[in-house]
C-alpha cells in the first residue's frame, strides 16, 4: 500500500478537514490520502470544503436514515465503496455504536478540545468544553487526539498540545485559540503518523 485511504466523519464547519486537506496539499500529510468526507448532516459546510477540494462526499443523517444499525450500514457502505483504512473523527456529532468501532481497532482517530481527563466524556463537545473549562478557571487547556474505543474519549492519546486561557476569554475565543494554536497542528500529525504505521505494516491491527 502506497497511501492510508482516509474518510473525515464531520458534522459542522470542518476547520479540522480543511487543515487535513491543507496539510495534504502542502505535503505534510504524505503517507494517506483524503478519499472521503463523511458528514452527519446535508448542512454541515464541511460539504463545501469538500467539494472545492475535488474530495468524494457523502451524507448521512442517523435522524433521517432512523435506527442506529441502518445508520451504521450507511457508513460501513460508503466506506468500502472508498476503500478507507482509516477513519478521521474531526467534529462529528452523532455517536458510533461499540459494534461499529470495535470493527475499526486502532484505525479511528478523535479529536477533543481540551486535555483528557479534562472535560471529556459524555455530552462534552463543541463550546461546551470551552464554557466548562472557563467555569472551572483554568489556566491552561488544549487539545488531545487519541484513537477510538467503546470508552467515550477514553481511547490512548496520540498527541496533546497545551494552550494558555487568557484574561476575558470567551468559549467563542478560546474556542478559536485551541483551534489555531492546537487541533489545526495535531491532527494532520497525528493523521501522517497513523497512516504512516499503516503504510508500513507496523499498526497495531
Ligand atoms: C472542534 O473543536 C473539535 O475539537 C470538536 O468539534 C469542533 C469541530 O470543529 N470536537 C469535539 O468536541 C468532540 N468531542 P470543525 O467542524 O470546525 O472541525
Amino acid at each position: 500500500m502506497l497511501k492510508a485511504n482516509i474518510a473525515v466523519f464531520c458534522s459542522g464547519g470542518g476547520t479540522n478537514l480543511q487543515a487535513l486537506l491543507d496539510a495534504q496539499a502542502a505535503g505534510t500529510l504524505r503517507s494517506g490520502r483524503i478519499a472521503l468526507v463523511l458528514a452527519s448532516t446535508p448542512e454541515a459546510y464541511a460539504l463545501e470544503r469538500a467539494k472545492k477540494a475535488g474530495v468524494p462526499a457523502a451524507v448521512c443523517s442517523r435522524r433521517e436514515i432512523g435506527s442506529q444499525e441502518a445508520f451504521e450500514a450507511a457508513i460501513r457502505k460508503a466506506l468500502s465503496a472508498h476503500d478507507i483504512h482509516v477513519i478521521v473523527l474531526a467534529g462529528f456529532l452523532s455517536i458510533l455504536s461499540e459494534d461499529f468501532t470495535r470493527c475499526w481497532p486502532g484505525r479511528i482517530l478523535n479529536i477533543h478540545p481540551s486535555l483528557i481527563p479534562a472535560f471529556c466524556g459524555k455530552g462534552m463537545y463543541g463550546l461546551k468544553v470551552h464554557e466548562a473549562a472557563l467555569a472551572r478557571g483554568v489556566k491552561i487547556t488544549g487539545a488531545t487526539v487519541h484513537l477510538v474505543n467503546e470508552i467515550p474519549d477514553g481511547g490512548p492519546i496520540v498527541l496533546q498540545r497545551a494552550v494558555e486561557v487568557l484574561p476575558g476569554d470567551t468559549p467563542e475565543i478560546l474556542q478559536r485559540r485551541v483551534m489555531e494554536q492546537a487541533e489545526w497542528v495535531l491532527l494532520p500529525q497525528a493523521a501522517e503518523l497513523l497512516c504512516a504505521q499503516i503504510v508500513k505494516g507496523e499498526d497495531k491491527q
